[in-house]
């Protein structure tokens, strides 16, 4: 069967750059990609200009996706004042101003000691952290072996490596709370591009692509990190490549067509996972998937406001067509 129509995707890691990087993408454009690539609601993260460490920068995002956005937005704030990983941030304020989840994403949190204090916080304000692990097995190590001490949860952001699934294969067996998300980029093969985590070997992209099949990962999320041409040509380059409007294709031709996943378990990695860690609501709404649909990228045609794709010419197969979204609620915080 090619045409199979679906609810709309939940992205939980996006950088939609505003406040103070709308060169690179804004709320609007950034939502007008997810749209197009199937999605219904995104998180957005707190690496802005300012970061978004205190509730009136999160009450911020939120009036402008009221006001611009085609998609839900969900904020995540910091889990330190300025990322620094220093001193947290005030998360009850935090939570209450609309934040969905607490991340330095872009830095670690390299003390141990603030980091067990997050994790104990947020647990207690009812906030998922989000950790952003570098380097990755090591930190991924570090804070699942937290939250068991604890009795808290963690998420670990884009895996990247084997040696990461199987830490993590190992603390889920260990009855760790940990849940984990993985990119497109990280699955395909012929993916290019800087970004951080960098892409890594074959063996690390059959290594994810068996995770995502047997439950290691829960997610995938783009990680979606536009940066214009100009900022991408200078050295040293900016890490980050967008992914909102390829997702769907990466996924169906990198997981679906090589028999690594079934459809549904694929857009539950797409879909409800994200939303159950995030404990945000499904989007409303409908989505057409042609699963055999044969194209080519033309990266010029994007919606996002930067060309920084991973996957420039590359030919795919399979396709979202997110007409059906149009009458979608868009949720309000
Ligand atoms: O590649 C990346 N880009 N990794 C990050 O952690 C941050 C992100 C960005 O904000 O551009
Ligand atoms: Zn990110």
């Amino acid at each position: 069967m090619a045409l199979v129509r679906i609810r709309p995707l939940v992205d939980m890691h996006v950088h939609l750059r505003e406040p103070g990087g709308e060169h690179k993408e804004t709320i609007a454009s950034g939502t007008a990609a997810a749209k197009a690539g199937g999605f219904g609601a995104v998180a957005c993260m707190p690496n802005t200009t300012p970061p978004l460490d205190t509730s009136e920068r999160v009450r911020f995002v939120i009036g402008r996706a009221r006001e611009t956005a085609l998609v839900s937005v969900y904020p995540i704030a910091c889990i330190t004042v300025g990322q620094r990983g220093e001193a947290l941030t005030d998360f009850a304020a935090l939570k209450a101003a609309g934040a969905v989840a607490l991340s330095d994403d872009g830095y670690p949190v390299a003390d141990e000691g603030v980091m067990r204090a997050a994790l104990i916080k947020a647990a207690e304000a009812g906030l998922p952290i989000i950790s952003h692990c570098e380097p990755e097995t090591q930190i991924a190590e570090r804070d699942m072996r937290l939250a068991g001490e604890t009795g808290t949860s963690v998420h670990i952001a884009h895996v990247s490596l084997r040696s990461t699934v199987e830490a993590i294969a190992r603390a889920k067996l260990r009855g760790v709370s940990v849940t984990a998300e993985t990119c497109p980029h990280y699955f395909t093969e012929g993916a290019s591009g800087k970004m951080n985590p960098p892409l890594a070997g074959s063996e690390d992209i059959w290594a994810v692509r068996r995770a995502l099949s047997d439950g290691t990962i829960d997610a995938i999320a783009t990680d979606h990190a536009p940066h214009t041409r100009a900022e991408k040509a200078a050295l040293p380059a900016p890490n980050g490549v967008i992914g909102l409007e390829t997702a769907v294709a990466a996924a169906l031709t990198a997981l679906y067509h090589t028999g690594t996943l079934g459809l549904d378990r694929l857009f539950a990695l797409m879909r409800e996972n994200p939303a159950k860690i995030l404990r945000i609501p499904l989007p409303e709404g409908e989505i057409e998937i042609d699963t055999d649909k044969i194209w080519t990228l033309d990266e010029e045609k994007l919606l996002s406001k930067s060309r920084n794709t991973p996957f420039p010419g590359m030919t795919f197969k399979g396709r979202v067509f997110p007409l059906l979204q149009e009458n979608a609620a868009i949720a309000t915080l």
